[in-house]
């Protein structure tokens, strides 16, 4: 049985989280980022994606598609790395799993993770700066309960809680063939 976890990154602190899925897994894992993997001859595929501004990275998402008919009726799993889980807004997890799932083909989704991320503002391009106090500001507006000061900006990677979403994802693997 072997598994593959494909992701990609833009600040790199996503496939340390991908090394801690995998350290949580008995089975034969890869680790690839999308843009590399030449096969999906794989048992299980593991697909995950930082979210920027809502959205998971386009790499991802055409990766997805131009994979459509491989990834059709496979057993999937999906996870994403934002800052929301790991703050008071984590509800919005939910709707970053539903922007990367509906992509996919009809297929066996056994698990669907938000992650912790890691999101040091001053650590970002001056560009993404921007775009991210852009974001900030219209949350502030539209959103009574959102409060952008309140945000504990860190890197709040959860490399136990990845651990077990690797032993969680196996679990049902083996639950569901
Ligand atoms: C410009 C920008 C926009 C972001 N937008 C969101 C967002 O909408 N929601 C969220 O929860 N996290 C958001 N993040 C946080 C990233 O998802 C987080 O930093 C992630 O861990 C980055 O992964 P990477 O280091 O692998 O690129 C944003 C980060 C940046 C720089």
């Amino acid at each position: 049985m072997r598994a593959l976890i494909c992701y990609d990154t833009k600040y790199g602190s996503t496939p340390e989280i991908c090394r801690a899925i995998r350290t949580g897994m008995k089975m034969d894992t890869d680790i690839q980022n999308v843009r590399d993997v030449y096969t999906l001859k794989y048992d299980l595929i593991l697909i995950g994606s930082p979210i920027f501004i809502g959205k998971p990275m386009e790499s991802v998402v055409n990766f997805i598609s131009r994979s459509y008919m491989l990834l059709h009726s496979r057993t999937i799993a999906t996870f994403v790395t934002c800052w929301a889980t790991a703050t008071q807004y984590s509800a919005f997890s939910k709707a970053f799993l539903e922007q990367l799932a509906k992509h996919l083909p009809p297929c066996r989704l056994i698990a669907q993770k938000a992650l912790p991320g890691k999101l040091l503002p001053d650590a970002v391009s001056s560009r993404d700066k921007q775009i991210l106090n852009r974001l900030l500001r219209r949350l502030d507006t539209m959103a009574d309960d959102f409060e952008s000061s309140d945000i504990p900006w860190r890197d709040a990677r959860d490399y136990a809680a990845a651990e077990a979403f690797g032993r969680e994802i196996e679990t049902l693997y083996r639950k569901t063939t």
